[in-house]
């Protein structure tokens, strides 16, 4: 894994964006999420190709999950987020970005249909952002570490806290299709962003800790291409800081 600490939110933003730039000029497929997390990169990616620095009309993209039960037209959807936070704003057509079929009557063949998709695409470069408990998409601890795209239940906590973004608790959404840790894996690179000391522990167990289903995004240190890119407060609890900075120096200076 290449570490890379950064001073803030906009500083992670600027070098994911930087690193992701090539792939988007050679027309790569890439992995999106949404999330708050990869905000201040998308909002980077947005003014590169304002500025005619970047282009995205070769790519496409495919979304990490979505809700069961909910249409790619809805408000709330997940493939409406990245079109608010990313998709619009850029010159990539509606229709090279995939998402799985939320409002599919039948979830399970919706997920086994965009597995088929996103390993057919094979995905270039892949953004993740992370859970307080090492999730990443809807693979929360216990996820199998080779698992396949999936329905998966979420977490009680998860529905409580989605509440506010619908009129009624029976509109939430239990369920979610989600790409699963060993559809993730596949992705030829990775990109793991974490901001905020809230996400600090997660960081430490991911990076440092041992590959375990407790932490999902541990799985990431058996892939050969992950680059994680994090602030100085979601680095604060690993215990290798200074090394992770001389390596990037080193390499800086090669
Ligand atoms: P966040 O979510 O980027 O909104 O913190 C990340 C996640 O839970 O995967």
């Amino acid at each position: 894994m290449r570490i890379l600490i950064r001073k803030n939110n906009e500083a992670v933003g600027q070098s994911a964006a930087q690193l992701m730039s090539p792939f988007i000029n050679r027309g790569a497929t890439l992995g999106l999420a949404t999330g708050s997390t990869p905000l201040s990169t998308y909002a980077e990616l947005i003014r590169l190709n304002q500025d005619a620095e970047i282009s995205f009309q070769q790519c496409q993209a495919f979304l990490l999950d979505e809700y069961v039960g909910i249409s790619r037209t809805d408000p709330n959807s997940y493939y409406q987020t990245i079109r608010d936070t990313l998709t619009s704003h850029i010159d990539i057509a509606d229709d090279r970005v995939f998402s799985p079929a939320g409002d599919h009557g039948d979830s399970f063949a919706a997920a086994q249909a965009y597995e088929n998709q996103v390993s057919g695409a094979g995905v270039d470069i892949q953004i993740l952002g992370i859970g307080a408990n090492g999730h990443i998409g809807f693979n929360e601890p216990s996820s199998s570490l080779s698992g396949l795209t999936k329905v998966q239940a979420l977490h009680p906590k998860t529905v409580a806290d989605n509440a506010r973004f619908f009129a009624s608790e029976n509109e939430v959404p239990t369920h979610a299709i989600t790409q699963g840790l060993g559809t993730i894996s596949r992705a030829k690179n990775i990109l793991l962003l974490a901001v905020g000391e809230s996400k600090a522990q997660a960081i430490a167990q991911a990076v440092e800790g041992p590959v375990s289903a407790s932490c999902p995004a541990s799985i990431l240190q058996m892939h050969p291409a992950v680059t994680v890119i994090i602030d100085e407060a979601a680095a604060s609890r690993l215990d290798n800081v200074e090394y992770y900075r001389h390596v990037e120096q080193a390499n800086l200076n090669e």
